[in-house]
């Protein structure tokens, strides 16, 4: 009995040694200890045993008893931690991912295009000046010589805000603000960037609100060849010195005489392509010399003072420096579009 006792004893502390899951070591316990287990059989039978043996194999047992329960509640604990430790190891979160960059703006192509005219004329001396987007008639059209029911009204249409307010069509009227406000000083020299409304539908090549630089020269003896020199300079300047520049004969109120400027087309240089509908050229401001009413009604004397003006297209020379199809691109904050123009 005693060695049954001793070899039950070595056969359950293998099993429990083996067990390698708390799955296994119930199954363990209840192979030994359950009610149908070999230790309680054992317990069981001890009725049948020599009463004069039955304290010893009855202390034997026992102690068998309380040995598996020890053995198997330490093994109970290690199996846990281990199943606690790989169970935290596969949950595990990898801290060291790299964080999300967060994305860097860009400045927009019109605010590119505009500093480096700005630069440009700066460099030729000029100053910057400004004028209001919502506008007075007077200023918009009736001192640029252009007096209620002047057909030339017609294209520059725009929405009136109330009586004699409507939003600017061009940057023309900060000449007639500059001159009011500098007269009777010379030289006048000003640059005026700004926002300017039509009554256009947007489509590829028309946008209600666009971006406009108007340029004014007043002194004594300005000429049209100091227009012309300088917006030769200009138009190097901003698209290189193999760009060809035509002044072609034009009309508007404010200008005697007037002409259209158009640069050599950037993609075909002059054979004709889509771009330029075959023409070899690309329109990008007009210009002129000052009208002398307009400068009479401003309070120059135009029989002592001359001067140029000229009003250049920003969001056309954007589209042409960058090669831009659609000028729709400039107005919908497209970061796909945008992030090109990435000056870093
Ligand atoms: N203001 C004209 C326009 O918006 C452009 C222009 C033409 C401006 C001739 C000028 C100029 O200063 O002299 O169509």
């Amino acid at each position: 009995m005693l060695s049954k006792i001793s070899q039950l004893r070595e056969e359950a502390m293998a099993a429990i040694a083996e067990a390698d899951s708390q799955e296994r070591l119930d199954k363990v316990r209840v192979q030994y200890l359950g009610k149908k287990g070999e230790l309680t059989a054992l317990l069981r039978g001890l009725g049948q045993v020599d009463p004069q043996q039955r304290p010893v194999i009855g202390q034997a047992v026992n102690s068998l008893r309380a040995d598996l329960e020890q053995a198997l509640a330490d093994k109970g604990a290690v199996l846990a931690e281990q199943e606690q430790a790989a169970r935290l190891a596969k949950e595990k979160i990898d801290i060291t991912l790299p964080g999300r960059r967060p994305q860097i703006g860009t400045f927009h192509p019109l605010t590119i295009v505009l500093r480096e005219i700005q630069e440009i004329f700066l460099g030729m001396g000029y100053e910057v000046a400004e004028g209001p987007e919502v506008e007075t008639d007077y200023y918009n059209f009736e001192a640029l010589n252009i007096p209620a029911e002047h057909p030339a009204r017609d294209m520059w249409d725009t929405l009136y805000t109330a009586g004699n307010t409507l939003l600017r069509t061009h940057t023309s009227p900060v000449q007639v603000r500059t001159m009011e406000r500098m007269q009777p000083q010379v030289p006048i020299k000003i640059i005026a960037p700004g926002r300017v409304y039509r009554r256009d539908a947007l489509d590829a090549s028309h946008s209600p609100v666009f971006n406009q630089v108007e340029g004014l020269v007043v002194d004594r003896g300005i000429t049209f060849a100091d227009l012309k020199g300088t917006l030769v300079l200009f138009v190097q300047k901003m698209f290189g010195k193999d760009r060809q520049v035509r002044f072609r004969p034009s009309f508007f109120p404010f200008t005697e005489p007037s002409a259209e400027v158009d640069v050599s087309c950037i993609v075909c240089n002059g054979a004709g392509c889509r771009l330029c509908s075959q023409t070899g050229w690309l329109e990008i401001l007009g210009a002129g010399s000052v009208h002398p009413r307009v400068l009479e009604m401003s309070g120059y004397d135009p029989t002592v003072y001359s001067g140029f003006a000229f009003g250049l297209g920003v969001d056309r020379i954007a589209l042409l420096k960058y090669g831009i199809d659609d000028i729709r691109h400039l107005y919908e904050n497209n970061w796909s579009f945008l992030k090109q123009f990435r000056t870093e």
